[in-house]
């Protein structure tokens, strides 16, 4: 079945795209853009999104279980991606608590999920997704951590369109998946792509740092963190994991 696509060159952000029309899409709509002008990431920070053969895309996404399962959908997200990828030819593909992609410890794509909606409603979610595939060097040179490109995680790149169209059908598969059955199945393959499952990481909460384990992640979505004091999960937007 084809989702309704909006395909834009030039955009501030695929994802203000979705939520400025929300209540006129059908929920698995899908914008992509050549170039954003405002691409985001999490907590007002930029997502540099330069013109070349990067993707940015979006997914509007009405989630019936309301708000409360917007945290598991958005990890169920990283492993439709990182599956996608994997089964388009890229090794090692892995997933860095709670919405990054990352490939030999940098970081390949993100995810940021933003919705609307009220509590006891259902939620409405768009799924934003920005992944490097040949990011230009000078642009590439402003992002203040490690990252990297499919090109180096692929022998032989898959075209920009084939990647789109498989990812959005695999969306589909695993959302749909998702609200049907809930995170429980989806745990022991999330902690197969963690990144730093068994490693030494930090988590930083506001002002405050946590030092531990990393150990994967709960039925709830949280990341597990093993310290002197036992394991504890850690759940919630305001958290960033870092490795140490
Ligand atoms: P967190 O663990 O809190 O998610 P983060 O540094 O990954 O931390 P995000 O908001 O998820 O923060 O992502 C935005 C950050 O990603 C930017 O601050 C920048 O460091 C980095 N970044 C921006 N554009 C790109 C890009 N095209 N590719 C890789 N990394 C990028
Ligand atoms: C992150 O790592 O914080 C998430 C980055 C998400 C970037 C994508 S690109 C497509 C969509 N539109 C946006 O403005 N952001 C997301």
């Amino acid at each position: 079945k084809c989702p309704h696509l909006s395909l834009i060159p030039v955009i501030d952000s695929t994802n203000q795209h979705l939520l400025d029309r929300v209540g006129q899409l059908p929920s698995g709509a899908v914008c992509l853009a050549e170039y954003q002008q405002a691409g985001r990431g999490r907590r007002g920070r930029q997502w540099l999104s330069p013109f070349g053969s990067n993707l940015y895309l979006s997914m509007y996404w009405r989630l019936d279980a309301g708000m409360a399962a917007a945290m598991g959908l958005s990890l169920v997200v990283g492993i439709a991606i990182a599956d996608t990828l994997t089964a388009l030819g890229a090794q090692d593909i892995k997933l860095k608590w709670p919405n990054d992609l990352y490939f030999q410890d940098k970081k390949l794509a993100g995810i940021l999920t933003e919705m609307t909606g009220q509590a006891g409603d259902a939620a409405h979610l768009v799924i934003g997704m920005g992944l490097n595939i040949a990011m230009p060097t000078k642009e590439g040179s402003e992002i203040d951590q490690a990252w990297t490109n499919l090109a180096d995680a692929c022998d032989t790149l898959p075209s920009r369109n084939v990647l789109a169209a498989t990812l959005v059908e695999r969306l589909h598969t695993t959302l749909t998946e998702y609200e049907v059955c809930g995170l429980e199945g989806f745990i022991t393959r999330w902690n197969e792509y963690d990144n730093f499952l068994n490693r030494p990481v930090k988590l930083l909460i506001g002002e405050r740092v946590v030092e531990g384990i990393a150990r994967g992640i709960d039925k709830q979505g949280g990341l597990l963190l093993e310290t002197e004091q036992g394991i504890t999960p850690y759940i919630g937007g305001e958290i960033s994991l870092r490795g140490c």
